[in-house]
């Protein structure tokens, strides 16, 4: 597969977001395991997860549920995995009604990296990301814990999620220009309300990792339920998901889509995105369809 990187790292133009795997309506266990190994057959060696990726907040498994599934799978797996990359979140702790509680105080994040470390089963993570700023704790303190795991040789590469551009602003000036990797944010062609964070990261060379880049698990199907990325898709006898994925990835080197996958086929044929190549009037008309939010 093309390659592209964060940081100094190569990785998979695409990786394979593994929150569908562990979160409400996760599949079996082995169906799981088939669909990481699937990805990883196709070259995918970009895994997305997180210690708050778990089936339910009064599941008895507790955090890192998805971390300890990625474990599993690259345990169980014969083929080449010597370049796989793990990136994993933290300060997001649970789900509560429609919003997340937060904790990003330095305390709690080099508790929960040591966690991830334990559940993943390694002793550096390759990339460790802020899952989203806590408004209680100025993000300098956040981001000045990452730099202390980093400095300890925990964490190889920082990121942020779910932040702004002041925020961004704010983090790099205390990481110093090149101290960040990258930024995941939603977007995709449902959600679009973050082309200015997309252009930032463009502009100063940071990896931007769309998150839900299909719309979000039970919603990546209307996609191909018609308008231009299914007019598109069927031009070049793809799915309409190959095409979101193809237009996400020409908004710029940047960008490496994370889409999640409960099945194999899902995961191998977004792989298959980087090859698509849409035409300059083709991209044109999807940059100004307004595919319809939610
Ligand atoms: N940082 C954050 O706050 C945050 C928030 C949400 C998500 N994320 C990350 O972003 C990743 C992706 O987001 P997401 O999983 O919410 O949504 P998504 O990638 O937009 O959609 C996932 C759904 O798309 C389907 N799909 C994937 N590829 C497909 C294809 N080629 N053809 C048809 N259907 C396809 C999958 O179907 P099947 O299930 O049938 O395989 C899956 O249910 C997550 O896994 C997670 O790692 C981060």
């Amino acid at each position: 597969m093309k390659q592209r990187t964060i940081g100094q790292t190569m990785v998979s133009a695409i990786g394979l977001g593994a929150m569908p795997l562990s979160i409400a309506d996760h599949p079996d266990e082995s169906q799981a395991i088939r669909t990481i190994h699937a990805a990883l057959d196709v070259g995918v060696n970009f895994i997305d997860t997180a210690d708050a990726y778990r089936p339910a907040i009064d599941d008895p498994s507790g955090n890192g549920h998805n971390e300890r599934l990625i474990r599993k799978a690259l345990a169980q797996y014969h083929g080449n995995k010597s370049s796989v990359q793990i990136a994993t979140k933290a300060g997001n702790i649970k789900p509560f009604g429609d919003d997340w509680l937060v904790d990003a105080s330095p305390g709690y994040l080099h508790r929960a990296c040591e966690g991830s470390l334990r559940a993943l089963g390694i002793d550096c993570i390759a990339l460790y990301q802020l899952h989203r700023p806590d408004p209680k704790v100025p993000i300098e303190e956040s981001v000045g814990a990452l730099m202390n795991l980093r400095d300890a040789g925990k964490i190889k590469m920082i990121g942020l999620s779910n932040v702004r551009i002041d925020h961004i602003d704010r983090a790099r000036r205390a990481l110093g220009v090149r101290g960040l990797a990258s930024v995941q944010n939603q977007f995709s062609p449902a959600y679009r309300k973050g082309e200015d964070v997309l252009s930032y990261c463009h502009e100063h060379a940071i990896a931007f990792l769309p998150w839900s880049p299909l719309g979000g698990v039970g919603n990546a199907g209307r996609l191909a339920g018609g308008g231009a990325f299914a007019e598109t898709a069927a031009r070049h006898g793809v799915s309409a998901q190959q095409v979101a994925l193809a237009w996400l990835l020409a908004k710029g080197p940047c960008v490496i889509p994370i889409p999640g996958a409960r099945r194999p086929e899902t995961i191998v044929d977004s792989a298959r995105a980087p090859d698509l190549e849409l035409t300059d009037s083709e991209i044109a008309q999807l940059n100004r369809y307004p595919h319809a939010e939610g």
